[in-house]
């Protein structure tokens, strides 16, 4: 099967979201303004990342997945299984709902799951001026997303993460603490340059503007 290019991706992508928001029930969250600006052209090498280091049929993980963008790039345009944990219900709620639309008409393969994509038991208590930490709503709090998956974090072969910079030191910790050897880490638009990184995250020279690594 051929498999559609970033463009065609964008215009699905496009469609489905005004369906979904035309629908009434979802509010527009203001990410979403961003999209054909900012988000779409932060992933655009997404695809050809995952397909030179031959990811089909294997799991990918969006750490913090907003409107399920990657995901579907990771799904339609290279074959991967892929997942998203997101923590802001509005966006969440669009992701869910865009999905729903696109495996009306594709073979999409993508799940998105609401909460907190740092376990219960994974300390980041340096993150104290992150309202995700301290200010998580209870909902929020109580959300189990790997268990709701029934996977953990050292199941997938490919993570990715865009967050806050304030925030990039704690998610690679937990990469580095909880994913298996082997696995391909990619932050999409290399806001990690300049950073310390954990001793098992080992470059991948690339030349694409993102970041890429593989977990020693
Ligand atoms: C900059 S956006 C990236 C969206 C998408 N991954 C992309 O690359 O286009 C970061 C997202 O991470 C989410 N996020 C931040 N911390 C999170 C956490 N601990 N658990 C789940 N989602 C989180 C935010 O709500 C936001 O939607």
């Amino acid at each position: 099967m051929v498999q559609p290019g970033y463009d065609q991706l964008a215009s699905l992508f496009g469609s489905a979201h005004e369906k979904a928001l035309s629908e009434g029930t979802i509010v527009e969250p203001p990410s979403m303004k961003d999209f054909f600006g900012l988000t779409k052209s932060m992933n655009s090498n997404l695809i050809n990342i995952l397909n030179e280091h031959k990811m089909t049929g294997k799991r990918f993980i969006d750490l913090g997945s907003g409107i399920g963008w990657p995901m579907i790039l990771a799904n339609l345009g290279a074959g991967m299984v892929s997942y998203g944990i997101e923590a802001r219900l509005v966006e969440f709620e669009l992701s869910k709902r865009v999905i729903q639309i696109l495996g009306q008409s594709t073979t999409l393969d993508s799940h998105p799951f609401y909460g907190n994509f740092f376990p219960p038991d994974f300390k980041v208590g340096y993150m104290d001026k992150w309202r995700f930490v301290w200010d998580i709503p209870g909902e929020l709090r109580r959300s189990r997303p790997y268990e709701d998956m029934g996977l953990n974090l050292s199941d997938f072969s490919v993570i990715h993460f865009y967050q806050y910079n304030r925030n990039l030191p704690a998610v690679m910790d937990y990469i580095s603490q909880r994913a298996s050897p082997g696995t391909l880490i990619i932050n999409p638009t290399n806001q990690v340059k300049g950073l310390e990184f954990p001793k098992n995250f080992k470059k991948i020279e690339s030349s694409y503007d993102a970041a890429i690594f593989y977990l020693d």
